[in-house]
Parts: C-alpha cells; sequence; structure tokens
C-alpha cells in the first residue's frame, strides 16, 4: 500500500468511526479530604495525560438523584429522583418511563450508533422487585453488567443482559475486580474497525461497608482520617438544625471508628486504581487509547467529622458536593488544568459532544468554548426521613423526622426531613461562594465566603449586606426553577 491509500483509510476511519467514551463513576469519593491520594494511576494515566478539573459539584449530593444527574443532564427538580426510594423517583415506574428514556446511552446508541457497555452499580433500587426486577435492563445499554441494589463488594447479585448471577465471597468475587474483567474481556474483542463505544464502569468504592479486596487488606493501617480545622468543632452554632443537633464534639470513642472508615475507604480504591490501569492498558494494547476519551469522577463527596458530623454526604459543605473530574482524551492536553465550575449536570453534554451530537439539557459541554470561567451552579438536596421506627437505641427513635442514627456514632443524626435545601454554588477567579436556603421552620440561611473561609467556620447568610443576600436569593429562585438552556443562561451573576 502506498503512503496516500494509507493515509486515506485512516483518514476515513477516524470519519466513520467516532471517539470511544469510557467512563468511570466511583461511588462517595470525597475530593476535600485528600480522597484522590491512593489513586495515582488515575490521577497519572488520566490527569496528567489530560485536564484537572478543579471545581466540579453535584447537582445533589446523594448517590441515586445524582447519578440521575449525570445519566440525563437534569438538575433533581427536572428528572424528579429526589431520594434513594422507589417512591422518591429511584428506578421508580415515572423514571423508568420518562428521563430514564433519554439518557446519554440512549441517545448515543440510537443516534450515532454507539455499542454500549455498563458494569456496576447503577441506580439504588436498581433490580428491586417493584423496579422491574434483574430481568429488567435500562434502555441505552446492549452489554448490561448491573448491580442488583446498593454498593457492596462482596455477596451481590449482578444482573447480566437481565439473567440474575449470584457472587459469593471468595476473592475472585470482588465486585471491582470483577468490573475489570469485564470491561477488559470487552475491550479486547474490539478493534479500530469495530465501531465507537460508550462504557460506563461503576465500582461499589469507598461506599460502605468500605471493604478492601484482600491484596490490600491495611494498606493504610495508620491512616487517620484528616484532621480539617472543621474537624470535630466544638460548636456548631451557626449551622442548621441538623447539624446544631446532639453532641459537639463527638465523644473521643467515637474517633478511632473515623480513623477506621477513613483508611478502609482508601483501601478500597487502590482496587479501583487498578481497574483504571488495566483499562488503560487494555485499551493501548488493542490501538485504541488515541481514540478514546476516559473521564474519571464520583457521584457525591464525603465527609468525616466535619463540624462533629460522623460520617455520610447528604451535606451542603464542600466535602459533600465537590467531587473529583478528570478527563483525557483526543484534543485535551495534556497535564491542563481547569478552573471554570462544572456540574454533574454537564456530563451529559460533555458525553455527547465527545461523540458527535447534541441533544438538549440542563448543562453544557465541559469541552465546549463557551464554558465561563464565572459561573454559579445549583445544589439541591431533599432530606431523608425514616420510613419505619427504627430501632437503633437512641432517643431519636421515636422521632421519624430523623434518619441515618446511630449508637456507634453518639447517636448524632445523618440525616433529617428538614435537612432539605437548595444553594447557589459559584466560582470565578475573584469570587468563591455559596449561598444555601433550607425548607425549615426558619427558611435558615447558610452561606460562606470560600476565599476568606475555606472551611466554612463562619456562616455569613444573615451578616452580609442586604442587597447582596437579595442577589443571592434571586439567583436561586431562578436556578431552582430552571430548565434547560435558561439553566446556564441565567449567569454570570455579577457583583455577588
Ligand atoms: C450481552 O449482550 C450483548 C449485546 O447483545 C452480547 O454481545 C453479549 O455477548 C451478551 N453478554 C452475555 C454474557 O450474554
Ligand atoms: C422519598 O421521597 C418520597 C417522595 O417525596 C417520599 O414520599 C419518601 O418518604 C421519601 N423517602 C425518604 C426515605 O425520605
Amino acid at each position: 500500500m502506498d503512503s496516500f491509500r494509507i493515509f486515506r483509510v485512516l483518514f476515513l476511519a477516524t470519519v466513520i468511526y467516532g471517539k470511544n467514551i469510557v467512563v468511570v463513576l466511583v461511588d462517595d469519593l470525597d475530593l476535600t479530604l485528600d480522597g484522590m491520594q491512593p489513586l495515582m494511576n488515575a490521577q497519572n494515566l488520566i490527569g496528567k495525560q489530560g485536564a484537572t478539573y478543579k471545581n466540579c459539584f453535584v447537582a445533589s449530593p446523594i448517590c441515586c438523584p445524582n447519578r440521575a444527574s449525570i445519566l440525563t443532564g437534569r438538575y433533581q427538580h427536572n428528572h424528579h429522583t429526589v431520594n434513594n426510594s422507589i417512591s422518591g423517583g429511584c428506578s421508580s415506574k415515572q423514571w423508568q418511563s420518562n428521563s430514564e428514556k433519554t439518557t446519554f446511552a440512549t441517545i448515543l446508541k440510537d443516534k450515532m450508533g454507539y455499542t454500549t457497555f455498563y458494569a456496576g452499580k447503577y441506580l439504588n433500587e436498581y433490580g428491586s422487585r417493584a423496579a422491574g426486577g434483574a430481568q429488567y435492563v435500562p434502555p441505552g445499554w446492549d452489554w448490561w453488567y448491573g448491580l442488583v441494589g446498593n454498593s457492596k463488594y462482596y455477596d451481590y447479585s449482578l444482573s447480566i443482559n437481565g439473567s440474575a448471577k449470584t457472587y459469593g465471597h471468595s476473592p475472585n468475587d470482588y465486585l471491582t475486580d470483577v468490573i475489570k474483567q469485564f470491561a477488559v474481556t470487552f475491550i479486547n474483542g474490539r478493534n479500530s474497525n469495530s465501531g465507537p463505544f460508550l462504557m460506563v464502569l461503576a465500582p461499589p468504592a469507598p461506599h460502605e461497608p468500605w471493604t478492601p479486596a484482600a491484596r490490600h487488606n491495611d494498606r493504610y493501617k495508620n491512616q487517620k482520617a484528616k484532621r480539617t480545622p472543621n474537624f470535630n468543632s466544638p460548636s456548631q452554632d451557626d449551622k442548621h438544625w441538623l447539624v446544631r443537633m446532639g453532641q459537639s464534639p463527638l465523644p473521643s470513642s467515637v474517633l478511632p471508628s473515623l480513623d477506621d472508615i477513613y483508611r478502609k475507604r482508601w483501601e478500597t480504591l487502590l482496587a479501583v486504581d487498578d481497574l483504571i490501569s488495566s483499562v488503560y492498558t487494555s485499551l493501548r494494547n488493542s490501538r485504541l487509547l488515541d481514540n478514546t476519551y476516559l473521564i474519571f469522577t464520583s457521584d457525591n463527596g464525603y465527609h468525616i467529622g466535619q463540624f462533629s458530623m460522623p460520617m455520610d454526604k447528604r451535606q451542603p459543605y464542600e466535602t459533600d458536593i465537590r467531587v473529583p473530574l478528570l478527563i483525557r482524551g483526543p484534543g485535551i492536553t495534556p497535564g491542563s488544568e481547569v478552573n471554570a465550575p462544572v456540574s454533574s449536570v454537564d456530563l451529559f453534554s460533555t458525553i455527547l459532544g465527545m461523540g458527535g451530537v447534541e441533544a438538549v439539557s440542563d448543562g453544557i459541554s465541559m469541552l465546549s468554548k463557551n464554558i465561563s470561567d464565572d459561573r454559579s451552579v445549583l445544589i439541591e438536596y431533599r432530606g431523608e426521613h425514616s420510613e419505619r421506627m427504627p430501632r437503633s437505641g437512641c432517643p431519636s427513635d421515636d422521632d421519624l423526622n430523623l434518619s441515618h442514627c446511630s449508637k456507634d456514632m453518639a447517636c448524632k443524626c445523618q440525616d433529617a426531613r428538614n435537612n432539605t435545601y437548595a444553594c447557589v454554588r459559584r466560582y470565578s477567579k475573584d469570587h468563591n461562594n455559596i449561598f444555601c436556603i433550607f425548607e425549615d421552620d426558619s427558611k435558615y440561611i447558610e452561606a460562606y465566603d470560600l476565599n476568606a473561609d475555606e472551611f466554612q467556620m463562619s456562616n455569613i447568610g444573615y451578616t452580609m449586606k442586604k442587597g447582596k443576600r437579595h442577589r443571592f436569593r434571586k439567583r436561586l429562585r431562578e436556578l431552582i426553577e430552571c430548565e434547560g438552556a435558561d439553566c446556564v443562561r441565567a449567569q454570570p451573576m455579577r457583583a455577588i
């Protein structure tokens, strides 16, 4: 073949065959407590060879609602998945007959002929009887290895193209490794002529119950939870009701458990890092790497001990709302850092853009030239209450408004019905702040200037100038009702 023909063949191949897209979506990984530390492969193979997004915020700091935002590019008030239960829209019939029909997967498959592959945790209620059981395969996915229910490491079931398969607790059953194996087998079966593919890998780490792979046990034996300046702070007078409630600081008997959770989370991440390196290597060996985008992110952040809250997400603080985001791929400058604020709702447009197609959503492609470095994004959360009388042995057992209370954690409850809020999170060269209003009896306000107060020690919601508070309120009102392009157009925001 002469060189002209070779060139023509290569040229045609890239025109005809779009880019492959691989998304690694982890469960509950923080950015602010150094959660990326164990993920050296993610940092070296994706971040350093691509872009690191420094300001990525979730649309909702909780699994199911934010996963719904990632899939659809919609804020919670538009996709209506408001909590982790079927009654709250998580894998509900309404979700299945509406939003789930227009995810980035259905669009890439139907419009661009992608082969689509999903392995791991999907939505918390996936596979339950009321959600159609394991035989239900969500639209848009050709190769389906969906985890039934919430994150687990052993003793789980996968729906494999609609047939349930049960796994036990031998080392070979470790879910992150099982996902890795499925991914590698799929990639090894492809070549540059087999057409573009979309792959989502959603390992359980570092979610509860924090079970590392046997080979990683005790790898961080001496690691302690990060003592941020707001760790176990004694007074939360200026925080909303749930955070004020109960003991602060936490009794010292609780701290070793927090240290333990922190280090085990890190240990679970080492298997994710193995997965990333294996996927990278098989893409390279199959000569697909240069034509593939790799995205790494998390469904929400996490706190451990901040403001004397034991551990969870669900709060409007940086620990919970900020997530890592790394993207490598064609056209992305290696080692670049992006300060422009982005949201989980932007992933939909970003992924579609990589596949060469556009669709309406509440976000904007992160690769777009129009992405503003002065932007305010919306964060929404609907507090979960207890559905039946819990028996935690805590005084709160009589109060169905509270949930996620545990005796081991000094009976501090992690959620409540009135832990319901909306925030506008603004980031620009000069501004870095958040303004939240709670849906409680006092319409409580929490606001922080992160440039002056990185650890959110002092709530300025009631001391800021009236005009400024007014502008924040107005902006928040616009955002909680926004739909489609208006969610992006309503910004940037002057002089807040
Ligand atoms: C799942 O479905 C895909 C697409 O039809 C097929 O290629 C693949 O072989 C199936 N996997 C299994 C394990 O049956
Ligand atoms: C989830 O949301 C639905 C609808 O608002 C509500 O009925 C249900 O009680 C919520 N579940 C929890 C655990 O808060």
